[in-house]
């Protein structure tokens, strides 16, 4: 190895790991040549759990770089820059840990491991001065961390809203587009590589949120709780909501809102929302994202890409890399993330105001919508439209579902509403809730 040949250990050699294998087989030279010759990366370790397991890579992966134990890839003298891709926050946890004591910097895309102990690893990350990198861990492809990092730095950020989930996305657009079951369409975001080895926390809302905590936790600097985000996944979700937001001029959207309030608090909720049909974020469709970020300077920017993936993940990923190893290069400069310097508190969300759809699964009888207007006006909350299907070929028969929407209202009302309602002996289970989104 020369002198400007850094070694990397590739953590995971799965999806992602597999694509930055193949973008520096295939892209190597180029970063070569735009550091002025001064970098060149080369794989030196690859933790597997299952080296026998066939890959298909670009170029032949020497069998001798393979190894199954995460302290063998650490440990090895030529691996100078750890990525961890294996996920999960218990071996991925120890993994980026010890890499970091051994002052090794980390590039990783685990945002389910940065949300849950990032505090703990970021403290380790300050005594050992290695910086984390984690640019692949929000919105895939897109450079959303750096921007925020580096040209939104003199902002105060007021808010981020949009679609970080690729695979629900996915979900909801070929559930609208091609009336696939819930099944067969995260059947194939699995086969193409968007969702998670776990695909529970893709459509329960929880991978957003893990997301959205990280780009709270750049914009507003103090250490957010994942158990005191507001977070609902697409599980619920039915072809028959989507078809009556189509009706009504909107999309339904997983979406992720992070907004500062006074007093620096700030609102971090996910759930499944209608959007207006003619907002930007309406047409963002399959395995894409878009972050929408307002700096109090720069007004509103658009971020737009590739969520997931194995090339737009492998893309943030190498980029990563390249500024780990400048700083290498140029020690004493790294452009580390300095989290937890500063305060704030997390906005309840009782107090967080929207307009909602409401779908209640009821048994037909005389006087049930009477029942349900009824206590929905005692909390003081305005209906501006009801609706229930109704079958053409048979007028009389009992409907099922009884959908209210619902105007602007602290979402602690409505859901102190719903406990009364959802007591009724004519509704049957817990009402399904999604946000009317007023974007602007
Ligand atoms: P994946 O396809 O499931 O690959 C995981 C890799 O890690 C596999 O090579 C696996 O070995 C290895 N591995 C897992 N646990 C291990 C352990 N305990 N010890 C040793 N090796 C272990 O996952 P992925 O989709 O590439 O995702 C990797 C990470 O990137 C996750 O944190 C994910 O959230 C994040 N990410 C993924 C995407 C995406 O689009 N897929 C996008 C952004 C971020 P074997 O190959 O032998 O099974
Ligand atoms: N499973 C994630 C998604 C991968 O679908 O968005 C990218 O973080």
């Amino acid at each position: 190895m020369n002198c400007s040949t850094l070694g990397i250990g590739l953590a995971g050699f799965g999806t992602v790991g597999s694509g930055v294998w193949n973008t520096l087989a295939r892209n190597g030279h180029l970063i070569t040549s735009r550091t002025g010759g001064g970098i060149t990366l080369e794989v030196t370790r690859i933790l597997v759990r299952d080296p026998a397991k066939s890959r298909a890579t670009t170029g032949e992966v020497p069998a001798a770089l393979f190894t199954t134990a995460w302290q063998v890839l650490v440990n090895d003298p030529a691996v100078h820059i750890v990525v961890e891709l294996i996920g999960g926050t218990t071996d991925a946890f120890e993994l980026v840990a010890a890499a970091l004591r051994a002052k090794k910097p980390v590039v990783t895309g685990n945002k389910a491991l940065l949300a849950e102990r990032g505090i703990e690893l970021f403290a380790i990350s300050r005594e050992s001065n290695t910086p984390i990198h984690f640019e692949a861990a929000v919105a895939g492809g897109i450079p959303i961390i750096r921007t925020v990092q580096d040209s939104f730095i003199g902002n105060r950020i007021r808010s981020f809203s949009g679609i970080i989930n690729g695979t629900s996305n996915f979900i909801l657009g070929r559930m609208t587009e091609a009336a696939l079951t819930f099944e067969a369409a995260l059947a194939e975001a699995q086969a193409l590589g968007y969702a998670e080895a776990d695909p529970t926390l893709d459509v329960n809302g929880w991978d957003a949120a893990h997301k959205a905590l990280l780009l709270a936790t750049l914009a507003y600097g103090f250490p957010i709780d994942p158990a005191a985000i507001h977070v609902s996944g697409i599980e619920q979700v039915r072809p028959a909501d989507i078809a009556f937001a189509k009706s009504l001029g909107y999309v339904l959207k997983l979406l992720a809102v992070v907004r500062e309030h006074a007093n620096r608090a700030v609102e971090i909720r996910i759930q499944p929302s209608f959007v207006p049909k003619s907002h930007i974020l309406a047409s963002v469709n399959g395995v894409f994202n878009a972050v929408a970020v307002h700096g109090d300077t720069a007004g509103e920017s658009l971020f737009y890409g590739r969520g997931a993936g194995q090339d737009p993940t492998a893309s943030s990923v190498v980029a990563d890399l390249v500024e780990a190893a400048r700083a290498l290069r140029h020690t004493g400069d790294h452009r580390g993330f300095l989290p937890y310097a500063d305060s704030g508190t997390l906005v309840p969300v009782g107090e967080t105001s929207t307009a909602y759809y409401v779908r209640f699964d009821v048994t037909d009888r005389p006087g049930v919508i009477a029942e349900i207007a009824r206590l929905l006006a005692d909390h003081r909350i305005g209906i501006s439209g009801t609706h229930s299907p109704v079958n053409p070929d048979n007028p009389d028969a009992d409907f099922v579902d009884m959908i209210f929407l619902l105007h602007t209202c602290p979402f602690g009302k409505l859901q102190a509403a719903l406990t009364e309602i959802e007591a009724l002996d004519c509704v049957n289970s817990t009402p399904v809730v999604f946000r009317i989104e007023a974007l602007t």
